[in-house]
């Protein structure tokens, strides 16, 4: 393993291109982020200042990796997908947790992944706020800066913090309904339920052991698709809501410990059967 800035552990080539990228991105989100809390108190509010700083944040992780890989597919949030036959596509959100960049709220991330023929083999996700860079590559375990991380160990449900997503505005009412009954079954089993904002780092906290176990619907293949690789590395296990390995197809996602994966699969799985 080779020593990067801010003492993050990069394993391959791979993972040194992505962690760049997503540093050099992180420090305009830095400086856009402390703006954003002088704009709160204007008439017109952050909106348009945000979605700039998310397509800004997204070109200069495009043109890193670019400059690095320049055969590589791209599917980007903020962009057209850019195809390629290498077999190799970079899948990226520039800003996960946008809602709470805008409202000031310190809670947001950068994520890039790597896939080979469909199946991602690299994925960082960087909290640059909190300064804390969740690496893996496929086979060689999931690292928080320098440190090996794992998946929590509690196998007793009443004791495990779980995290989710809550469906807003733009989801449908079927989404909306098929996730209150999901609280409801939930809610009186489990020591709590989080709801932070960002599904890169809902997947980073489930990878650390901060939290057991993440369900949401209605996701896009880069909210996850790092996410779900560095869980698995953690000893993790991942699978969309209807127990299958679909989760960048169907939006869905349960990712947990191996004690605590078949309950929860039991309980939500017929909740979003027809999602
Ligand atoms: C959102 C966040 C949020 C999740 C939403 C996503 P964005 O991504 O990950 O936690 O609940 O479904 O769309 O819009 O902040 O990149
Ligand atoms: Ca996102
Ligand atoms: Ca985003």
């Amino acid at each position: 393993m080779m020593m990067r800035q801010t003492g993050v552990f990069a394993s391959s080539a791979n993972l040194t291109v992505m962690c760049n990228a997503a540093f050099k991105a992180a420090r305009g989100l830095i400086r856009d982020f402390g703006e954003v809390e002088n704009l709160q108190v204007s008439r017109k509010g952050p909106g348009d200042f945000v979605s700039s700083a998310d397509k800004k944040a997204e070109q200069v992780i495009y043109k890193e990796l670019k400059k690095a890989r320049s055969n590589n597919g791209f599917l980007m949030e903020e962009s057209e997908e850019e195809k390629s036959d290498s077999g190799f596509r970079f899948i990226i959100d520039p800003l996960d947790g946008t809602t709470n960049f805008l409202h000031g709220i310190p809670h947001f991330a950068i994520s890039i992944a790597l896939e080979k023929n469909g199946e991602v083999i690299a994925g960082v996700i960087f909290d640059p706020i909190k300064d804390e860079m969740f690496i893996a590559e496929k086979g060689f375990g999931a690292y928080c800066n320098d440190r090996r991380i794992r998946v929590s160990g509690r196998k007793d449900i009443t004791q495990t913090l779980l995290a989710t997503g809550i469906p807003f505005a733009m989801h449908s009412k079927k989404e909306m309904e098929t996730f209150q009954r999901s609280i409801n079954v939930m809610m009186p089993k489990v020591a709590g339920i989080r709801r932070f904002g960002a599904a890169s780092l809902d997947l980073a906290y489930v990878a650390a052991g901060r939290y057991d176990a993440y369900w949401e619907s209605a996701l896009q293949p880069w909210d996850v698709a790092a996410g779900l690789l560095i869980v698995k590395e953690a000893g993790g296990y991942v699978t969309d809501l209807q127990g299958g390995d679909k989760v960048l197809e169907k939006g869905t996602i349960l990712a947990s410990n191996s004690k605590l994966h078949g309950g929860l699969l039991k309980e939500l799985k017929p909740l979003y059967a027809k999602e």
